[in-house]
């Protein structure tokens, strides 16, 4: 299968389609990802959270991201990806916000990159579509600024809330985003802010009415076990599953069931010969 670009995103919404994605931080995910056929990945900065082990998101470099999206670019080549850009990498200046988000490009062979915020990051995402870099909204709840918003909590439930997510859509879409993520909001916004915009509008928590769903990895296979939010389905227990093999290997050394004669290189025989002398 060949890479989805931002017309067949374009398309899969016009058809009622919805796009299906998750996010990755490493080569076998990525691999699995494709292979599944995925029709997009994401290389979320909550690789902080459930790849490195930090609390939040805040801490993440560009550095860790970067090499993140390089493994998932060798497991995925042929998925379009996203790259996600870190704290600070774009909260200084428009001019930084466009060095930083074609580092994703130049280094690490992303498709896009997506940036946080709404009309208080529009002169960034502005300046990155001018520069020819593909670049997604994310609006609702935004884990960077979640000191902010006071703590990880879903967003737009009331009439102010939800007013100012809908001008913050408007101006992402008039920016020039070629998409935008909705994360933890109510279904009844979610779809109305897929039908107001052009451009396609994804969903983390914010119901099915919209353009596709993303769930990140670490929830949805049952790696991450700090916390699961309200709107995660689980389809494994990778954690149990890992465990279990780490025990039962623990088990076969201690009582000499590990290993057995076919997982070990015997000698030739005339090296053998050699030791019968
Ligand atoms: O970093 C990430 O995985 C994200 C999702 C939570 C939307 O930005
Ligand atoms: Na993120």
């Amino acid at each position: 299968m060949s890479k989805k670009s931002r017309l067949d995103f374009m398309r899969m919404k016009e058809k009622g389609e919805p796009a299906a994605w998750i996010t990755a931080y490493d080569f076998p995910t990525a691999s699995f990802a494709e292979q599944a056929g995925m029709d997009m990945i994401l290389v979320g900065d909550s690789l902080g959270m459930v790849l490195l082990g930090y609390k939040g998101t805040v801490p993440v470099t560009m550095e860790e991201c970067i090499t993140c999206c390089k493994a998932v670019r060798r497991g995925a080549p042929n998925t379009f990806c996203i790259g996600d850009m870190p704290f600070m990498s774009y909260q200084i200046s428009d001019e930084d916000a466009v060095y930083n988000a074609g580092r994703f490009l130049k280094e690490a062979d992303m498709d896009a990159v997506k940036l946080e915020g709404g009309r208080r990051v529009i002169t960034r995402i502005k300046a990155i579509a001018d520069a020819g870099i593909l670049v997604m909204g994310h609006i609702g709840l935004t884990p960077q600024s979640s000191g902010v918003l006071g703590g990880f909590k879903a967003q737009g439930r009331d009439p102010k809330s939800a007013r100012d997510l809908i001008m913050d859509a408007r101006a992402i879409e008039e920016a020039g985003a070629f998409a935008l993520l909705l994360e933890a909001v109510p279904p009844e916004l979610t779809e109305f802010i897929a039908k107001d915009l052009s451009i396609p509008v994804y969903s983390i928590g914010a119901g099915a009415p919209c353009d596709g769903q993303l769930l990140i990895c670490g929830d949805m296979l049952g790696l991450f076990q700090a916390f699961t939010p309200k709107f995660v389905k689980k389809y494994a227990n990778v954690a149990e599953v890992e465990t279990n093999a780490f025990k039962a290997f623990i088990e076969d050394v201690k009582t000499g069931k590990f290993p057995e004669d076919q997982h070990c290189y015997h000698i030739l025989p005339e090296t053998a010969e050699e030791y019968q002398k």
